[in-house]
């Protein structure tokens, strides 16, 4: 039987609950597994007894997703969750949500793009792990196609609260306390 694993929304009463959450589970478990899967990759290839295509382009599809990945944690807790929080705390107090309005409405609409295209990456890592050729690739191999899965799993729960739940409810925000609203 196969189990899938949905996000508690009911559990995100609050914006900013559902950061933090994302913060010390999703982005930290980031932090943890990418360095780790890439140090096996970088095992793998010296292990590899001759170059192999499927091999470059694992490490070819691993670090761009780890790229995209390592940016979106970045620009997240640097800019965009500090403002989020700042959003509700003056929604709260002031109900009044103008300050950042547009750029907050254009950076929730890029990382969107960017969390199509890191899952994209992650898929299609899964995918050619899933090649017969790749049981060649030795301990570290086996390895490395055992942790991808949960990334995977992982990932799309991270950017399904993001995209599906946190960002809508930031849009909610803006829309409801925002400029245009002041101006009704
Ligand atoms: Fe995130």
């Amino acid at each position: 039987m196969t189990v899938l694993t949905q996000p508690a929304r009911k559990l995100w009463t609050e914006p900013s609950e559902l950061v933090k959450h994302i913060v010390a589970r999703h982005h930290a478990s980031l932090r943890q597994k990418l360095p780790h899967l890439d140090r096996l990759l970088d095992r793998i290839v010296l292990d590899a007894t001759k170059p192999s295509a499927l091999l470059e382009q694992v490490r070819r599809d691993f670090t761009t997703l780890a790229d995209l990945l390592d940016t979106h944690v970045t620009q997240q807790e640097g800019w965009l969750f500090p403002r989020i929080l700042h959003l509700c705390d003056s929604v709260s107090a002031s109900g009044w949500a103008c300050e950042w309005e547009d750029h907050l409405k254009e950076a929730l609409d890029s990382q969107g793009a960017d969390s199509r295209e890191a899952l994209e990456r992650a898929r299609k890592v899964c995918q050619a792990l899933k090649d017969p050729a790749w049981s060649l690739t030795g301990p570290a191999g086996r390895d490395f196609a055992a942790a991808m899965p949960a990334l995977l799993a992982d990932l799309q729960e991270h950017l399904d609260l993001e995209s599906n739940i946190l960002f809508p409810d930031i849009r909610d925000l803006l829309r409801l306390y925002g400029k245009a609203a002041a101006n009704v």
